[in-house]
């Protein structure tokens, strides 16, 4: 399914190594003619660390998408009434945020985000980007991979010598992962490996 015109919900979190690679996606979403609507959540809009300022990112997000990122849960809330976007992403979705998504907590835009859209029977794309994907989060990854509409772009263990735990996204397969989602499908091979 083509991508120009469709309404497209990004929704980074605090997985500030992978901004880079998000922002090339971004573009990309972009330049394929999505209305892209971005989302941060606390962490994402409040974190200065060795990889940028929550204001370098909100200036590059804006430059990207014309738009203000979404920054507060009543601001994400009208997703659910409205229903306006197609597709909502994850990307890149921590540890932290699966392991909430998968119990039901709903305390940041992100998650709120999430939980209006799916709300609406509209399908969700979660870009994993963790060091405890093999550890202590494998249990949220397994209950939100056996979620209705729920999809995951491809992952597999980027450092398994130094990082045996740690699962990250081919954030380069988000676009043919967004168009397989809306068709409710799960873009595939899932699991795919960094060697
Ligand atoms: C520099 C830096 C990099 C981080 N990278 C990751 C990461 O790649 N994956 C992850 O799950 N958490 C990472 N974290 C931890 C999250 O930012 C932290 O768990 C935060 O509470 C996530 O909140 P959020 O999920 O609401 O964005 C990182 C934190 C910092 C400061």
């Amino acid at each position: 399914m083509n991508l120009n015109g469709k309404k497209i919900g990004v929704a980074l979190t605090g997985s500030f190594c992978t901004f880079e690679k998000m922002f090339l996606e971004l573009q990309k979403l972009r330049n394929a003619g999505a209305d892209i609507y971005p989302i941060l959540s606390n962490a994402a809009q409040s974190i200065t660390s060795r990889f940028g300022t929550p204001e370098q990112y909100k200036e590059k997000i804006k430059e990207i998408t014309g738009k203000e990122p979404i920054i507060c849960i009543e601001g994400a809330e009208p997703i659910g009434p409205k229903g306006y976007l197609d597709v909502l992403t994850i990307l890149p979705c921590t540890g932290n945020t699966a392991a909430k998504l998968a119990n039901g907590i709903t305390d940041t835009p992100v998650l709120m985000a999430a939980k209006a859209h799916l709300r609406n029977n509209k399908p969700l794309v979660i870009s994993i980007s963790t060091n405890d994907g093999l550890g202590m989060n494998m249990k949220n990854i397994g209950l939100l991979l056996n979620s209705k509409n729920i999809y995951f772009v491809p992952f597999g263990q980027d450092d398994f010598e130094k990082k045996p735990n740690s699962l990250v996204a081919h954030t380069e397969l988000l676009i043919p992962t967004l168009e397989a989602a809306l068709e409710h499908r799960q873009y595939q091979p899932l699991l795919q490996s960094y060697h």
